[in-house]
């Protein structure tokens, strides 16, 4: 649906030239909702105006939906951008205008005619589930329902893309999960494709099928969830599934798994340290729910002698360890 390639892009300024990003090849699947996420100045909006075709690569490949935009001259990229809808952290809506006029505005500037832009429009406040404000002012409305009219207007010319900037990072905890179930509904009613940008790990866990680390105009680490939080130990794994507080045990040498419970089970994963004897202390075994999946992670103290047998049990019922010099597991990561 979406595919990156080689992709490059370089500001010139007076004091040397930025790279913003410094070659990205990655595919975002059809129907999935795909998280970026990395620090401030990582590329993430860069990337997304990429998307859109606002911001021209300096080198490298855009294809979204079979049309390489990054190919495409300057008056054929107009049509090509209807292709992808855009919601900001802050809405921009017209206050002189009603909602319904709000959504409509897309359309007239397509030129689609005022009978079938009503009909459209009425179709697409009651996605949103604001069919019963369409001649409220955007003043009357609050933040979580004019972020609401901002999904609408974006989804009015009918993307196959939706492309959302930091959508949640203005809204209180509740207006956020009620947001992100919209956004999982769109995909499952739409079929839509959806890129979120954040830095709240708690909207990956929530929404995301996929995700995406950057970091200084490159990826760090990419996959789907459950790919990337069963890389124990790394980036993304400890970002989404945090190692949780535990006593400290004897600290010996930390053996740490992470799993699936749909690839391992939970009576396989934690049955492999039944039995091990006294001096091998199980400091963790937890289970939680991560997105549509459940995520299981144990954390062993082990004497120093008896890593490679722990680690041997592990491996047999399935599980991918991490063995760490003891102390290093609690270590906060991105
Ligand atoms: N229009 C621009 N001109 C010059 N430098 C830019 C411009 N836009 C972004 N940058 C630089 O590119 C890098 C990536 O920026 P950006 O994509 O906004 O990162 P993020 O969204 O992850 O915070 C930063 O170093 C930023 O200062
Ligand atoms: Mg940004």
């Amino acid at each position: 649906m979406i595919e990156l390639s080689g992709l490059r892009k370089v500001y010139p300024s007076p004091g040397g030239d930025v790279v913003a990003l410094d070659g990205i090849d990655l595919t975002v699947e059809r129907g999935t909702v795909h998280g970026i996420v990395g620090r401030s100045g990582a590329g993430k909006s860069t990337l997304i105006r990429c998307l859109t075709g606002l911001e021209r690569p300096t080198a490298g490949t855009v294809t979204v939906d079979g049309v390489t935009i990054s190919d495409l001259p300057e008056n054929r990229l107009r049509t090509a951008r209807r292709k992808t809808g855009m919601v900001f952290q802050h809405v921009n809506l017209l206050d002189s205008r009603t909602i319904a006029d709000n959504v409509a505005y897309p359309l007239e500037v397509a030129g689609v005619r005022r009978a079938q832009r009503a009909a459209r429009v009425a179709e697409l406040l009651d996605l949103v589930d604001l069919g019963h404000r369409a001649s409220a002012y955007p003043a009357q409305l609050s933040g979580g329902q004019k972020q609401r009219v901002g999904i609408a207007r974006a989804l009015a010319t009918e993307p196959a893309v939706l492309l959302c900037d930091e959508p949640t990072s203005a809204l209180d905890g509740e207006t956020t999960r009620q947001i992100l179930g919209l956004v999982r509904d769109l995909r499952d009613r739409l079929g839509i494709t959806v890129v979120v940008i954040t830095h709240e790990p708690s909207v990956v866990r929530e929404t995301c099928d996929a995700v995406t680390l950057l970091e200084h105009g490159r990826v760090v680490q990419s996959g789907t969830l459950a790919q990337v939080v069963t890389q124990v130990g790394s980036p993304l794994s400890r970002a989404l599934v945090p190692v949780p507080d535990v006593p400290p045990g004897r600290r010996r040498r930390l053996v740490e798994a992470v799993f699936a419970t749909d690839a391992v089970s939970t009576a396989t994963a934690f049955g492999a340290v039944a039995g091990l004897g006294d001096d091998v202390e199980v400091l963790s075994a937890t289970v939680e729910p991560l997105g549509a999946l459940r995520v299981g992670r144990l954390l062993v103290d082990t004497p120093q002698e008896r890593t490679d047998e722990v680690v041997a049990r592990l491996r047999a019922a399935g599980l991918d360890p991490l063995a760490a010099p003891a102390g290093d597991a609690g270590q906060e990561v991105a």
